[in-house]
């Protein structure tokens, strides 16, 4: 008997869906029992994956490098632009800040999604994964509904893959968001509402015309292609941090970072989950507010539905902007188990964030990402991280992504008549 490289396992009643095929049929839900949710096995020996990581190839300079664990069957149809292979690199400035400020001894390593090459966020491996597995199983036309960077990054990558996208922001989404998903000839809704209100459309719209639209921060697709930062990490530092910090809005990097330590598991290369520090934007925090509640009310039973909703929330994040946060049960109870944290970071203070962050390394990076960096500020100061740790700090976007983001980061600027005006310069 031949075995597939790979099939989708019903979390909730078992049943094994053999192919996408399969699984895009039934409008992505369990064929037995509706369930939205899969995991994807392979039948590939894992002990691999060591191998995997030695490959020393130009092809294996993508996130395709773990084409065994990924589900697609057939090289030949790849979508890449060497998205995944991205550096980790050590931030000393902050270890040596956290030393000097609270006496802490970290390490800290920065994930520079910012050189993705498709759109210079974190959200390309999902976007080159999906793109590939739908090219794979002849799918046409697709639709997403957006905050932002996802439908980039999807407009991107299908549009390579010669697939139509229709994609669906709210009305606050980052007009350069809307720019470039244009610019690839991809169709854009702009639904007069929030991202909750655009994700109904889209779901209505994918009802009407029987057009696959993307799972959201469950979607095997999506978590298969993010789980392998994961190995990527273990790849360039030969250990996990055990800290994660991520800019937060409906949280596919916790799920995906559980679903490769579900597969690493067994062969001695990972130890604990790290604690998972989630950091959402002040503007938009209600994962951060129910989890601050629960906290405070000793995690009572049925926490984990009691959360707010927030509509048309108000926030200069847009990318970000998920008030209705209906995966908030998975995320809080992953969090709770690592001992993590969800909290929030003054949206006020981001373009800061920025400036000091460009200062000390050259590194440009967005306001998701400054939600992040400001996050690893506000728990040095609240004592969540601790003497010892080794911090992971997520850079999920580099500026690109914002250009009215960068014209506020001005600050050196004097407007002269003459050279009267001109004094020397000393950039420290
Ligand atoms: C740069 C960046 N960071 C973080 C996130 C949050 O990702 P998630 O909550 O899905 O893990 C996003 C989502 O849009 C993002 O674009
Ligand atoms: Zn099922």
């Amino acid at each position: 008997m031949t075995h597939k490289k790979f099939y989708l396992h019903c979390t909730k009643c078992g049943y094994d869906v053999p192919d996408f095929k399969e699984w895009f049929q039934h409008m992505q839900k369990c064929p037995k029992c509706g369930c939205t949710i899969v995991d994807v096995k392979y039948t590939a020996d894992l002990k691999s994956i060591k191998n995997l990581m030695q490959d020393e190839s130009k092809e294996a300079n993508s996130v395709w490098r773990y084409f065994d664990f990924l589900p697609l069957n057939d090289k030949a149809n790849i979508i890449s632009r060497g998205e995944g292979s991205i550096p980790l690199e050590q931030w000393a400035f902050l270890e040596k800040y956290a030393f000097e400020k609270y006496k802490l001894s970290i390490k800290v390593h920065a994930y520079r999604n910012d050189l993705n090459q498709g759109t210079g966020t974190f959200k390309d491996v999902a976007a080159a994964v999906a793109a590939s597995v739908l090219k794979e199983n002849g799918v046409k036309e697709y639709c997403v509904p957006s905050t932002g960077n996802i439908a980039n990054a999807f407009a991107h990558y299908m549009a390579e893959a010669g697939i139509s996208l229709s994609v669906f922001i709210p009305s606050d989404a980052l007009m350069a968001n809307e720019a470039e998903v244009n610019s690839y000839g991809q169709r854009i809704y702009r639904v007069n509402g929030d991202y909750a209100m655009a994700k109904k459309i889209a779901a209505e719209y994918s009802a009407k015309y029987g057009i696959l639209m993307s799972g959201g921060n469950t979607d095997p697709m999506r978590v298969e292609a993010k789980k392998t930062m994961v190995f990527e990490w273990l790849r360039q530092i030969g250990e996990v941090p055990n800290v994660y910090v991520q800019a937060l809005s409906g949280g596919t990097g916790p799920i995906a970072i559980e679903k490769a330590y579900k597969e690493l598991a067994g062969l001695g290369l990972v130890d604990k989950m790290p604690r998972f520090i989630m950091v959402q934007a002040s503007g938009c925090a209600p994962m951060t507010h129910g989890w601050v509640k629960a906290k405070k009310e000793g995690f009572p039973e049925g926490w984990l539905t009691s959360y707010p909703i927030y509509d048309n929330p108000k926030t200069s994040v847009p990318t970000l902007a998920t008030g209705k946060p209906g995966t908030y049960p998975i995320i809080a109870k992953l969090v709770k188990d690592t001992n993590g944290e969800i909290i929030e970071f003054n949206e006020a203070y981001l373009v800061d964030i920025a400036r000091l962050i460009a200062f000390e390394t050259t590194v440009r990076i967005g306001p998701a990402a400054a939600i992040a960096v400001g996050g690893f500020f506000e728990s040095l100061h609240a004592g969540h991280i601790k003497n010892g740790d080794k911090v992971l700090l997520n850079i999920g976007e580099g500026v690109r992504r914002a250009p009215d983001f960068v014209e506020e980061m001005i600050y050196t600027t004097k407007h002269i008549d003459s050279i009267d005006d001109c004094t020397r310069f000393d950039r420290n």
